[in-house]
Formats: C-alpha cells, sequence, structure tokens
C-alpha cells in the first residue's frame, strides 16, 4: 500500500490533510510526540510514529521508508508574544527540522516531498496580483522562514523530489481565525482590527488546503512553488463580516494601534497583519486542482455551520 509519512498532521493543517489521506487510500503514518496527539491521529485511522523531528531517532527510519512526505511541523509560532529571539529560535529550528528529516530520506525511493512554507516569505507586492515568479521580499514571519527555503536547493540538488506549497492565509474553526474572529463573535465582544487603511489578504480554506497537498503529491512538479489561496484576493474585514453574518450577531470592531499590537502580539506578528497578500492560484489550478471553496463567501459560512455543530 502506498504510504506517506506526516511531519504535524496534529497540527491545524495537518488535521485537515490526515483524515483525507486516509480516505483517499493511503497509509498515513504521523510523527507525533504527545499521547494526546497518539489518541487523535489513531481516532482518524492514521499511525502514530512517536518522535520529536528535532531530535534524531527511529522515527527517521519509517520516514525514509515512506513513498511521500508531507512536511508541516513548524516550531511554535502561535500563541504568545513573538519577540525577534523567538522568531530567531524559530529560524534555527526550522533548519533542524529540515535538516534531521531531509537526511533520513532516500532520493531514489522516496517519490514526492511536500515542503509547506509561508506567503510571509513572499511578503509585500504592492497591489498586483502576484505569482510564484515573483521575487520575494520576506515580511513578518517570512524573514525566518527564507533561510529554510532558499536552503532546499541544496537538498533538491541531493535529489530529493521536493514540491513547494505555499498556503495564504487559512481559515477553519481553529488557529487564528477561531481566536480573533469567531470565539470573540460567539461571545458577542469587539473584533480586534489594526488601525490604518484595510489590507488585502488571499485567505483559504484549510479544507482546501488539506485537499491541494493530497493533489500536489500526484500532480505537483518538483522544484516548483505553488500558492494555495482563494480565486481573489479580500479586503481583511471581509472575514470577520461573514463570520459575523453566518453568526447572526452583530460586527463591532476594537481597532488596535500598531504600537500596542506590537507590544501584544510583537513586531513580527503585527508585520505581517500590515503587509498586503494579492496572490494568484493559477498555477495551482493549471494541474487540474479544483477548490471545493474557491471564494470566502463560500467557505466561511461553512466553517461557522462546522464549528457550531462540533461545539
Ligand atoms: N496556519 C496558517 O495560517 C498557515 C498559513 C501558511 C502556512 N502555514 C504553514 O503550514 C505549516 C503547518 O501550519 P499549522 O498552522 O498547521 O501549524 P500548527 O497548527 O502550529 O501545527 C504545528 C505542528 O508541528 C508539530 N511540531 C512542532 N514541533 C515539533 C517537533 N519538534 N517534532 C514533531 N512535531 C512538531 C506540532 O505537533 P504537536 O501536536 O506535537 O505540537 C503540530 O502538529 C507550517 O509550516 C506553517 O508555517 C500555516
Amino acid at each position: 500500500m502506498t504510504s506517506i509519512f506526516v511531519t504535524g498532521g496534529s497540527g491545524f493543517i495537518g488535521s485537515a490533510f490526515v483524515p483525507r489521506a486516509v480516505a483517499a487510500g493511503y497509509t498515513v503514518r504521523v510523527l507525533t510526540r504527545s499521547e494526546k496527539s497518539r489518541a487523535r491521529i489513531q481516532a482518524v485511522g492514521a499511525v502514530p510514529v512517536s518522535g520529536d523531528v528535532l531530535q534524531s531517532g527511529d522515527w527517521q527510519g519509517e520516514a525514509a521508508q515512506a513513498d511521500f512526505v508531507v512536511h508541516l511541523a513548524q516550531p511554535e509560532a502561535f500563541g504568545a508574544r513573538v519577540t525577534l529571539k523567538r522568531a530567531q529560535n524559530y529560524r534555527e529550528q526550522r533548519l533542524r527540522m529540515d535538516e534531521l528529516l531531509f537526511s533520513s530520506l532516500n532520493p531514489v525511493t522516496v517519490r514526492r516531498i511536500i515542503y509547506v512554507a509561508g506567503t510571509s516569505y513572499y511578503g509585500d507586492q504592492g497591489s498586483a496580483l502576484v505569482n510564484e515568479a515573483t521575487r520575494p521580499n520576506p515580511k513578518g514571519f517570512g524573514p525566518f522562514i527564507a533561510p529554510a527555503i532558499e536552503r532546499l536547493s541544496i537538498y533538491l540538488e541531493q535529489g530529493l523530489p521536493i514540491v513547494e506549497a505555499y498556503p495564504g492565509w487559512v481559515y477553519g474553526a481553529g488557529s487564528w481565525f477561531l481566536e480573533y474572529n469567531l470565539a470573540p463573535l460567539k461571545a458577542r465582544k469587539k473584533v480586534p482590527r489594526l488601525t490604518g487603511p484595510i489590507k488585502m489578504a488571499s485567505p483559504v480554506h484549510v479544507e482546501d488546503v488539506g485537499r491541494a497537498l493530497l493533489h500536489l503529491l500526484e500532480k505537483g512538479t518538483v522544484a516548483k512553488r505553488y500558492f494555495i489561496v482563494d480565486d481573489q484576493p479580500v479586503r481583511v474585514n471581509r472575514l470577520p463580516e461573514l463570520a459575523a453574518q453566518a453568526l447572526g450577531v452583530p460586527l463591532r470592531f476594537r481597532t488596535v494601534p500598531e504600537f500596542i499590537s506590537k507590544l501584544i502580539l510583537g513586531p513580527i506578528v503585527t508585520e505581517s497583519l500590515t503587509t498586503e497578500f494579492r496572490l494568484s492560484n493559477a498555477r495551482l489550478k493549471e494541474t487540474g486542482f479544483e477548490f471545493e471553496f474557491p471564494t470566502v463567501e463560500k467557505g466561511i459560512p461553512e466553517v461557522v455551520a462546522h464549528w457550531l455543530k462540533k461545539r
């Protein structure tokens, strides 16, 4: 049976990818660090493999035997103030994770490796709709993931068949969209938004990210990058507007000055929030991928309905 080895399978995107890969008939082995993650992985029909991607271990033997690898693990990046020191740790840990994973793989037997990066690497590109060939201008976390992305060329030269995936602002019933939009709205609290001009973002439904990663395993071209984003960028306010409508609650904003955001979230996350992202999904669509939720108008009501049902 064809097998996939997944790192970060217990995370936000991983939770959309792993059950889908199991349902598609793959044997899915997921690297896990905790009992809680193990149980969740088993519950969706995947096989947990104990290990820490920051430390050598038996897990590397399991990774070496996989037909496909999906690398989603990232050092903790969300949930606390991101200081420069924390971002620098993120950068170093990300390099180490890649090194330990990639050094365990056999270029002759592994068929595809999906490397999940982030669009902050492309950064601010002004008002044009940009594609993967655009020269990156890393912003926010971008400068801290750039060394890992730039090192991929070395692994490619070693023969590893890497396909790069760049999801945009991933929304779903978890992560930042739950914390800053769904939860405050449901509690009838104000939704935070930064002062200043309203920016554009390229969002994408987490389930479409899971589907796109599965699609790229077979259809992605080695050494190519793919943006995973909706058909059109939207004003960032559009997301809470649609969430409030779907929840049937009024939308009220609490405007946060940039300097307060820098104090609470840190300068790096604040820079991400003040960056314009207008990205094209044309290359992904050329591979034959079809979005289930090509717009936030389609996706957000589904996220809200799903979240209310499982609460
Ligand atoms: N979420 C977004 O909006 C977004 C947007 C664009 C790109 N991305 C990229 O997509 C990838 C996945 O993002 P996500 O939001 O799903 O991340 P996430 O929810 O933060 O999950 C991170 C995952 O990495 C695992 N992990 C962390 N350190 C590990 C270690 N030392 N050993 C083994 N596993 C470890 C975690 O496992 P535990 O369960 O054990 O903690 C968890 O499964 C990341 O590379 C991120 O940069 C995310």
